[in-house]
């Protein structure tokens, strides 16, 4: 039965030829901006079960994080019935004791709150917890959460059995790390680099997710595709034709240490973001560890910046309400939810490095981006101490030129700074970020600070 279904459906995909090239491009607009929502592995890891979800998901509404447009309810890894699948349909199994109404029964309950159900798996033999996984049980398993009512599928690359593993090591900048700084981020030759000109889009690693690509799209709902392949297989060459979104890196964890090494690393990969296909800095850590307010707040402006995700992983009980500010910042959120600019904030300046320094420490301060609402414009502070930090029009790129006057708008207060003649040159605590949406021209004299 499940074999009759999968092969029916892959007729039915070739039949109509559907183009992979456009494949990605959804009713609706699924997945053309990045997904805004929660995922429950930074808040609770392994220990989750429905009650768990439906309280996030009721955050999500009364926070005011739904009106702010984050819609997206994710269940991360250990959901299932961890022995197996059923013996009678080979199918996935929800455990019945954490989730009692089901997967279904979640997804009734969250779309109920007018929010969308996202679920988790693993292009291997197990989950990366140890759960079953997907791999020679796409089509069966994409059918099975459509017809549970998911909207969102998160792929994991734990257990990828040896035949499907690459022959070759990308040039993947966290596997570079032990061996110091590229410029630019370029790669060290090892006797595992791909030969020149190798097509990474024919990796073992593409095909694993382009056979749940073709799964997902062959089911009669419209699911968003999150690759979680951690930057591997040169992603960036073959992510925007298989997923709407894809990991550039390994895990990240609630320090300034590994946020710092993200946005350095994607600070050098963002060529690839643009409408319906984006870099993946991995989930928010808003609300977790012992990140400072002054760095939580850099990370939430530079991943919304880089058009990631922006996928909150704490518990929202608890989360002190100038966090859900944050989160909240409407500045931000247009920035990254922009219908008319699709691509990236990208840097200008390095500041205390020069420019195109590959620095895990000390990655690009200065940064700009073109939106509707006008220049979306950062700087940085990565040193541990307050230092200023000095924003000049004459810098930032795609400002008009004989001018260097512009209407300004602090992103963190909303106050409209006027006509602001020259730049902003502030004083910056310790790893935090200074913002301002730069407008139209305009006649003034001096500087603001
Ligand atoms: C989920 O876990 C919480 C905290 O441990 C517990 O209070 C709740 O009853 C659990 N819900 C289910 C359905 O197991
Ligand atoms: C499937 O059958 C095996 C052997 O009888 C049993 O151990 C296992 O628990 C069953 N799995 C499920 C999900 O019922
Ligand atoms: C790996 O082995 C499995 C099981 O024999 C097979 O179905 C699959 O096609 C193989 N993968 C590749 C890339 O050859
Ligand atoms: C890095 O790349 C930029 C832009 O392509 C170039 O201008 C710069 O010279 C390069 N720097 C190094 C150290 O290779
Ligand atoms: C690559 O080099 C490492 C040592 O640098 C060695 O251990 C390994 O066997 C080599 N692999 C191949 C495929 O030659
Ligand atoms: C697809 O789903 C819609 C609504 O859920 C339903 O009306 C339609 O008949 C389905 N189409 C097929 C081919 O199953
Ligand atoms: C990704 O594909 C979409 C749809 O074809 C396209 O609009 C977008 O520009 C592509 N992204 C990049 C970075 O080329
Ligand atoms: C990163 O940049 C800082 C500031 O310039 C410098 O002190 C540090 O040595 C650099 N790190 C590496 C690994 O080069
Ligand atoms: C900045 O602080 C971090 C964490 O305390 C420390 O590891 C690092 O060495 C400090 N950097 C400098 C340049 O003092």
């Amino acid at each position: 039965m499940p074999m009759y279904k999968m092969y029916a459906s892959l007729c039915v995909a070739a039949l109509f030829g559907l183009p992979a090239v456009h494949a990605l491009i959804r009713e609706n607009s699924v997945g053309k901006l990045p997904a805004l929502g929660w995922n429950s592995w930074n808040a609770y890891a392994c220990d989750i079960n429905e009650t768990k979800i439906v309280a996030a998901a009721n955050a999500i509404v009364s926070l005011g994080l739904k009106d702010a447009g984050y819609e997206y309810v994710n269940i991360d890894d250990c959901w299932a019935v961890k022995s197996g699948r059923s013996n009678t349909t080979g199918e996935l199994l929800p455990d019945p004791v954490k989730f009692p109404s089901g997967i279904s029964g979640v997804a009734d309950t969250v779309h109920g709150l007018g929010l969308k159900l996202g679920i988790y798996g693993s292009a291997g033999t197990e989950t990366c917890a140890g759960y079953p996984a997907q791999i020679g049980h796409e089509m069966l398993d994409a059918s099975t959460f459509a017809s549970w009512g998911i909207d969102y599928f998160k792929y994991d690359n734990c257990y990828v059995p040896a035949n499907w593993s690459d022959p070759y090591i990308a040039c993947v900048p966290d596997h570079w790390q032990t061996d110091g700084p590229f410029p630019n981020g370029t790669c060290p030759v090892t006797n595992t680099t791909a030969p020149a000109g190798y097509d990474w889009g024919s990796s073992p690693t593409a095909h694993r997710y382009a056979i749940m690509r073709d799964a997902l799209l062959a089911q009669n709902r419209t699911i968003l595709y999150s690759l979680c392949e951690w930057g591997d297989a040169a992603v960036d060459t073959w992510g925007n034709s298989t997923a709407n979104s894809w990991r550039m890196s390994g895990d990240i964890d609630p320090s300034w240490s590994r946020i710092a090494e993200i946005l350095n690393e994607n600070s050098f990969q963002l060529n690839s973001v643009n409408f319906w296909g984006h870099n993946d800095a991995d989930m928010l850590e808003v609300g977790n560890g012992d990140l400072t307010l002054q760095e939580t707040r850099s990370h939430f402006a530079f991943w919304a910046a880089m058009k990631s995700p922006l996928i909150i992983g704490t518990d929202l009980s608890v989360l002190p309400t100038d966090h859900v500010d944050i989160l909240k910042n409407k500045y931000l959120l247009a920035f990254s939810q922009d219908e008319v600019f699709g691509g990236p904030a990208t840097p200008y300046k390095w500041g205390v490095n020069p420019d195109w320094t590959f620095n895990y420490t000390n990655p690009a301060e200065y940064w700009s981006g073109p939106s509707t609402k006008g220049m979306l414009v950062l700087a940085l502070n990565t040193l541990n101490e307050t230092a200023v930090r000095e924003i000049k029009w004459k810098e930032v790129p795609g400002l008009e030129k004989g001018c260097d006057s512009f209407q300004v708008t602090d992103i963190w207060s909303g106050r409209d700074l006027g006509c602001v003649s020259g730049g902003i040159r502030k004083k910056v605590e310790a790893h935090d970020t200074i913002g301002f949406l730069v407008g139209k021209k305009c006649e003034a004299w001096g500087w603001r600070s």
